[in-house]
């Protein structure tokens, strides 16, 4: 397959109004802040079963591992009121193309109204997106190291729910920013919010070009990128995308990188530790502190749930057309 160049527009109808989710580029401000404000809605609810999307079709597709995102999904379909199918589909290095355009056909016969979307390659969802017939959403689950847009929501919303204004806050996102769909979705969503002090902080070797067109500072040790922040979001090496080598070693990363009890001390006391899992033990966090007082990470599963049901509310929860 050839990734399809991501379209930001791709994803609004001509009215302006949320098609697909693919990424959280080029997204309104006020479409991100309604976002969260409806996924507060859902937080906030005493009932946890909503008709929204009773007689709709979600369909997870899944070709890379998933434990939070995946559950999430289903949680967030099933609280809706949705049928929800679960195909979990083992990545493989065929010709992706046709692959993917052969599952799309077979699962749309099937009348699927949403399919989200978890792919290795960078475009995947923008792939279904442009392939998909008339009424069917896509949302992105994560496209190899491109985007992740319900994370960066879910990580606002987080943020949202213990800080004040998005324009006084200094953020830092520590780690594997190279790799990472949750940096890039991150560092945009908190741009397009007005955070003016975003900061990524990895060695040389873990900093993707262009991030700093982007909107983010880059900083090459803890002890600068750290400084005075109010939200520390920590990443996990991915492994599995690194080709050669871009680190001496786990330890050495977990020596100059890794938040640590230690490291604690000298942040603010009301800082926001943040991780979107799976979390890496003595790499990038120490494990006594990682569901720690200022660990917000299991806070961070649980809003999943309400911006999920939030994103297919906007897409899905209307007039059913087809
Ligand atoms: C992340 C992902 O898959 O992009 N996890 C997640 O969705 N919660 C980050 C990761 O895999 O490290």
């Amino acid at each position: 397959m050839t990734p399809a160049r991501p379209t930001p527009s791709l994803q609004l109808d001509a009215a302006g109004r949320l098609k697909h989710l693919l990424t959280i580029e080029g997204l309104p401000r006020e479409m991100i802040v309604s976002l969260l404000d409806q996924a507060e809605t859902y937080a906030r609810a005493k009932t946890r079963k909503f008709p929204t999307l009773h007689g709709r079709t979600v369909c997870n597709l899944f070709f890379e591992a998933s434990t939070r995102t995946r559950t999430t999904f289903e949680l967030a379909a099933k609280r809706l009121s949705a049928d929800v199918l679960n195909l979990q589909v083992a990545a493989s290095s065929t010709t992706k193309g046709e692959t993917l355009l052969d599952t799309l056909a077979t699962l749309e016969a099937m009348q699927v109204d949403m399919f989200v979307v978890r792919h290795e390659a960078s475009g995947a969802a923008h792939f279904f997106a442009q392939h998909a017939g008339p009424g069917v959403a896509i949302l992105n689950a994560g496209d190899g190291r491109h985007a992740h847009p319900t994370q960066a929501l879910l990580d606002m919303f987080t943020i949202r729910r213990h800080k004040q204004e998005f324009a006084k806050l200094s953020v830092a996102i520590v780690g594997d920013i190279l790799h990472s769909r949750v940096a890039r979705s991150d560092v945009h969503a908190l741009s397009i919010l007005g955070c003016k002090d975003v900061r990524v902080v990895a060695p040389t070797t873990l900093i993707p070009p262009g991030i700093e067109a982007m909107g983010a500072k880059v900083f090459h040790t803890l002890e600068e990128g750290l400084d005075g922040v109010d939200v520390v979001i920590l990443l996990r090496l991915q492994k599995e995308r690194m080709v050669g080598a871009f680190l001496p070693s786990l330890g050495e990363f977990h020596r100059d990188f890794g938040l640590t009890r230690a490291r604690m001390k000298k942040l603010k006391p009301d800082v926001l530790v943040m991780h979107p899992g799976p979390i890496n033990r003595g790499v990038e966090i120490e494990g006594a502190i990682a569901y720690g007082e200022r660990s917000m990470i299991l806070q961070q599963v649980t809003h999943g749930i309400a911006c999920r049901m939030a994103v297919m509310t906007a897409i899905l929860g209307k007039e059913k057309s087809r």
